[in-house]
C-alpha cells in the first residue's frame, strides 16, 4: 500500500483533476453528491471565484468539536499544552442536531473533532449517525485510547465513513514523548477491535486511516509505521509532518517546543529557521477558500470560520442564533473582504498552508 503525505496540501490537490474526478464520482456512488448538494457547492466555488463576502450557496463541509476536553497532552496541540483559553465544554446534542437541521441537505462531508478528544462525548455515535442520516459522509479523528469492542461496534452501527487515528512512534518510550499520558498498546488494542467490529458486522466502513505525525524522535520509525499499520489491516497510512498551531505561533514556549519535535529530514520539513523564529518554507501562501465553502463549530456553541482559530478568537456567532444567519452576517462577510485582500498579514492566516 502507497503512504498518502500530506505536507500541508488536501489529498484533493496533490491528486489534481484526476483526483477531483475520481473523488466526485466516488462521493456520487454512495449517495453523498445529490443535485442539491452538487448545485450547492457550484453556488459556493463560484462566489469564491467572484470574491463574494455574501456566498450564494451554504456550507458543504461543517467541522463541529463535540468537546474540547482530553486524556493526553500532546506538547504542541493547544488543548494539550493548556493554552487552548477556553473551557471544557461538551457541545450539547439538540445544539448538534440543531446545526445538521440547517445545513443537512447540502453538507456533503462533516468531521466530528476538532481540538479534543470526540470519543470523550457520549453522545458521539448519536451525533454520527444525525449527520450520516442527513446524508453527508461522516469522519472523525481520534487518539484511539477510549476505542474497545463495544464502542467500535457503536462507531461501525453509527455509519461513520472515516476514522483517521494518530499512532506517532512504534513502542511505548517514543510514542508518549508526544502523546503524553497515552498507552501505545492500549492504541494498537483499540484499532484491532475496531477492525474486527467491523468485520462482524459485515460493513465496509468506517475507512481506517493510520496516521503518523514525523517528528525528530520517531522519524526513525517510518517503516516500523508501515509495517505495523499493514499488519493490522489498515485501509491507508498517512504520514504528515508536525507543524504549529497557528495561534501559539508568535509564543516563544511553543517556537521552543518546537524545535525539540521539528524533524531533521529535510523531506518532513515544512518550516524554516529564520534567526531565531520558525517560518513557513513556501515563498508564497495559497489562496484559502475555506470560508467560502466550509464552517467550523466549537464546543460551546461559537460558529469559527476554519480549524485554525482554536480559541474562537474570530467567533462569527453562535449555533443557538441560527448557522445560517451566522454564515453571512456582517462579520463573517467583513472578514471573507478581509481574507481576499489581505490574507497574508491577518493573524490566523499568515502562517497557514492554505486549502
Ligand atoms: C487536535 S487533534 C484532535 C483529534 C484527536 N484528539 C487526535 O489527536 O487525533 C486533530 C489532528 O491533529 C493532529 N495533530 C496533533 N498535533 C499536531 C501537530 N503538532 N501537527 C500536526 N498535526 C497534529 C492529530 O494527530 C489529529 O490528527
Ligand atoms: S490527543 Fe489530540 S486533542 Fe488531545 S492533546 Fe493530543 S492532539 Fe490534542
Amino acid at each position: 500500500m502507497p503512504d498518502e503525505r500530506q505536507l500541508g496540501l488536501d489529498t484533493e490537490q496533490r491528486h489534481g483533476l484526476l483526483g477531483k474526478v475520481r473523488r466526485g464520482l466516488g462521493m456520487w456512488w454512495r449517495g453523498e453528491a445529490s443535485l442539491r448538494r452538487v448545485v450547492n457547492a457550484g453556488l459556493c466555488n463560484l462566489s469564491l471565484r467572484w470574491r463574494l463576502s455574501r456566498v450564494l450557496g451554504r456550507p458543504y463541509f461543517l467541522m463541529i468539536e463535540p468537546t474540547n476536553a482530553c486524556n493526553l497532552r500532546c506538547p504542541l496541540c493547544p488543548t494539550g499544552r493548556g493554552t487552548l483559553g477556553r473551557e471544557a465544554a461538551f457541545l450539547p446534542l439538540d445544539l448538534f442536531r440543531r446545526c445538521i437541521a440547517e445545513l443537512g441537505r447540502t453538507l456533503i462531508e462533516v468531521n466530528v473533532s476538532n481540538y479534543g478528544e470526540p470519543m470523550m462525548h457520549k453522545d458521539l455515535p448519536a451525533m454520527i449517525a444525525c449527520a450520516k442520516g442527513a446524508g453527508a459522509r461522516v469522519s472523525i479523528g481520534s487518539n484511539g485510547h477510549f476505542l474497545n469492542d463495544e464502542t467500535a461496534r457503536e462507531l461501525v452501527e453509527s455509519g461513520l465513513g472515516l476514522i483517521y487515528i494518530s499512532f506517532d512512534g512504534l513502542d511505548q518510550a517514543t510514542y508518549e514523548k508526544y502523546r503524553v499520558r497515552g498507552h501505545f498498546d492500549k492504541v494498537v488494542a483499540g484499532v484491532k477491535s475496531l477492525l474486527a467490529q467491523r468485520k462482524a458486522l459485515g460493513k465496509a466502513n468506517p475507512f481506517v486511516e493510520l496516521q503518523f505525525l514525523v517528528m525528530k524522535h520517531n522519524e526513525q520509525q517510518l517503516d516500523a509505521f508501515r509495517a505495523l499499520a499493514d499488519e493490522l489491516g489498515a485501509d491507508r497510512r498517512v504520514i504528515k509532518p508536525v507543524s504549529f498551531n497557528v495561534a501559539d505561533w508568535d509564543d516563544p514556549a511553543t517556537q521552543a517546543a518546537f524545535g525539540e519535535f521539528c524533524p531533521a529530514s529535510e523531506e518532513f520539513q515544512v518550516y524554516r529557521r529564520e534567526g531565531e523564529a520558525w517560518r513557513w518554507k513556501r515563498a508564497e501562501l495559497a489562496f484559502c477558500t475555506a470560508p467560502w465553502r466550509s464552517l467550523t463549530v466549537l464546543a460551546d456553541g461559537s460558529v469559527v470560520p476554519c480549524c485554525r482559530d482554536p480559541r474562537g478568537h474570530y467567533a462569527m456567532g453562535n449555533v443557538s442564533d441560527g448557522v445560517l444567519r451566522v454564515w453571512n452576517n456582517a462579520r463573517f462577510r467583513a472578514f471573507r473582504k478581509a481574507l481576499a485582500r489581505r490574507r497574508g498579514q491577518m493573524p490566523i492566516c499568515k502562517v497557514c498552508p492554505g486549502e
